[in-house]
Formats: C-alpha cells, sequence, structure tokens
C-alpha cells in the first residue's frame, strides 16, 4: 500500500465506497440555447428554462449546462496552461505561495473539515487587484491591495486566466438572471452586489492516490458564495453530490464541453432556503491525474448577506440573521482554513 501521510486519511463515515448503480443517476442537464437566440414572440422557451433552473436549483442545488456559449478554444487554453503549472518542479510552483497576507497564488496543503485534501490549488482573483480593507474588518476605511501572482515561465496562464474570467462572469450574469427571475424577481435583482466583486478563478490538480479508498481530492463542503461554474475534467470524473432526497453521493459523470453549476451559501440566505447549498466531495484514483476549473462568483467584500425581502412575509420570516461577506472572508482565510468549518449562520 506504501506509506501515506496520515493527514489525509478520512474518518471511516467519509471514505469513498466504490462505484455502484445509484450513480447511474446524473444531475439535471440544461441546454442554454434558447438564451442566445429566442425571437421576441417565443417567450414561453426562456419560460420553461427558467423553470428547469429554478427546479434544479430546488432540488438538486446543481445542474449542468450546454450550449453556454463559452468558446471551446478559451477553455481548451485554461486547461492546457493549467497543465503546464502542474507539471512544474514543485520548488517552482512554490515561488508563487499563497501566504499570510496574500491568498492568491500555488497552495498544496488545502484542508476540509481538518483533513488534508488530496489536490494541489493556485487561485487567482478576477477583480485584479482586489482592494480589501487593511485589518479585514469590512468597517475599516484603510484599504490594501491584493494582486494576482503569476509563474514567470509560463506567461500564457495569466491571459488564459483574464480571458476565461471573462467569459465566466458573462455567463454566471446570465444565470444570475435565471436564477433571479425563477424566485419571482426582477431579472436584475442581483446584479449589483457584483460591482466590485471578489470572484475567483481556482485551478486543481488531483494526481493520482496510492489510496483513493482512504483520501478525498476535496472532503465534503458547501461552496460559501454566490454561484460557482465548474469545468471537470472531460475524461476523468470524480465529483460527487450529495441526493437532497436520500443523502447518497452521486457521482457527477463528465459532459464533454459542459459547465457544472451549483448554488452557494449566499443564494440560500437571499433565498431564506428556496434554493439550499449543497454538499459535494471529490473522489480521487489510482490511475488518472484530473484537473478541474471552478470559478467561484463571489460579490463585493461589504456585502451584507442577508434574506431578500421580497422574499421574506409573515408566513415566511427570515430564517438568517443578516452577516458581512467580507469578515466571513477574513475569518476564514490562510491560517484560519484548518480551524474553521464553513456553516451558515443560522438563527
Ligand atoms: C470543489 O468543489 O472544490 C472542486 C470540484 C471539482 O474538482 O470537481
Ligand atoms: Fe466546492
Amino acid at each position: 500500500m506504501g506509506e501515506i501521510n496520515p493527514e489525509f486519511i478520512q474518518a471511516l463515515e467519509h471514505r469513498p465506497k466504490p462505484d455502484t448503480t445509484i450513480e447511474a443517476e446524473n444531475i439535471p442537464l440544461i441546454d442554454l440555447s434558447s438564451l442566445h437566440d429566442i425571437p421576441p414572440e417565443k417567450t414561453d422557451s426562456l419560460e420553461n428554462l427558467i423553470a428547469e433552473i429554478g427546479n434544479a436549483c430546488q432540488n438538486w442545488g446543481f445542474f449542468q449546462v450546454i450550449n453556454h456559449g463559452v468558446p471551446s478554444n478559451c477553455r481548451k487554453k485554461i486547461e492546457s496552461a493549467s497543465r503546464k503549472f502542474f507539471a512544474l518542479p514543485k520548488q517552482d510552483k512554490r515561488k508563487i505561495s499563497r501566504n499570510e497576507i496574500n491568498p492568491y497564488g500555488y497552495y498544496d496543503t488545502e484542508h476540509t473539515k481538518n483533513v488534508r485534501d488530496w489536490k494541489e490549488v493556485f487561485d487567482c482573483t478576477v477583480q485584479n487587484p482586489t482592494i480589501i480593507p487593511a485589518s479585514h474588518e469590512p468597517d475599516d476605511t484603510e484599504l490594501k491591495e491584493l494582486n494576482n501572482q503569476w509563474p514567470e515561465n509560463i506567461p500564457e496562464l495569466r491571459e488564459a486566466c483574464e480571458e476565461h474570467a471573462a467569459e465566466m462572469e458573462k455567463l454566471a450574469f446570465k444565470l444570475l438572471e435565471l436564477i433571479a427571475l425563477s424566485l419571482g424577481l426582477k431579472k436584475d435583482r442581483l446584479n449589483g452586489f457584483f460591482k466590485d466583486q471578489t470572484s475567483r478563478i481556482r485551478l486543481n490538480y488531483y494526481p493520482p492516490c496510492p489510496v483513493p479508498h482512504l483520501t478525498l481530492g476535496v472532503g465534503r463542503h458547501k461552496d460559501a458564495g454566490v454561484l460557482t461554474i465548474l469545468a471537470q475534467d472531460d475524461e476523468v470524473g470524480g465529483l460527487q453530490v450529495k441526493r437532497k432526497t436520500d443523502g447518497e453521493w452521486i457521482l457527477v459523470k463528465p459532459t464533454p464541453d459542459a459547465y457544472i453549476i451549483n448554488v452557494g451559501d449566499i443564494i440560500q440566505v437571499w433565498s431564506n432556503e428556496k434554493y439550499e447549498s449543497v454538499e459535494h466531495r471529490v473522489k480521487v484514483n489510482s490511475e488518472k491525474e484530473r484537473f478541474s476549473i471552478p470559478f467561484f462568483f463571489n460579490p463585493a467584500f461589504y456585502t451584507m448577506v442577508e434574506p431578500l425581502e421580497e422574499l421574506v412575509n409573515e408566513q415566511n420570516p427570515s430564517k438568517y440573521k443578516p452577516y458581512s461577506w467580507g469578515k466571513f472572508l477574513s475569518t476564514r482565510k490562510l491560517s484560519n482554513y484548518k480551524k474553521l468549518d464553513v456553516e451558515n449562520i443560522q438563527i
């Protein structure tokens, strides 16, 4: 079996089971083509799309999209730059490690729920530089800048990340508007939260693991932001989603060129729990490496997150206290990653 650092070993109840027939089911697949070419008289195809998105958000918290409008060469470019980056020797990758001050860069010591993840990561902000309060307190008026760090020897990584981020942003706004409509809100109701967004692109690399039945690439977790748009490896699956009806882990089988969308904790709070942020995790395997590229669509650090007033009333009172997104981000950063679980701040 070989030696393995015990930091990576999951508790018995969280270890992945061998594949089963349960995995024959997949999350909903939604075709976005009606979004790009709806003649004005065909608004019912848009109505159908809004209903499909609403149902997927309510029943799964996850769905995949095809005909999303993101050019496939843009995705190929970032996938190939990512492979090139992770193939660098460790000492080169570590030259751009994230640190106590800057959360953007390379790292290979991520922990989820205090267990180490079998993966390497590169993070970059979409809004470069990101301006945040110097003390990380949202009401601090002294501001500082956080900059991306790029590897010297792969110049195309920066261009690929920036181009992909621009495409992800476009898609994210389309999805945000569809989600707003599906909640009975005005189409642009949520757009204003992203003026000074704290969105980021992440590159994940999961090396082959000699003991995949004992470890996870990413332990079970929910995403804390608004939406995640994930380009998962076209060939090597690994992402598992917790099915709401029975708590079974369902493998999301790769659909070439599709993006996987999930709602995060902020949509759960905004919608006063009509849509829930769903747990997911990543299995690794002993033979194949796996790559994935999530885009985390996150609001400005000064955003106070609370249920939207339109969605709260006497029969459906607010389930959450307001909380500051900036404060949340700062309390779970860096040295705190090991200590804090991302749990909702429910009353
Ligand atoms: C994640 O949820 O953090 C990663 C998803 C993936 O690699 O498929
Ligand atoms: Fe996630």
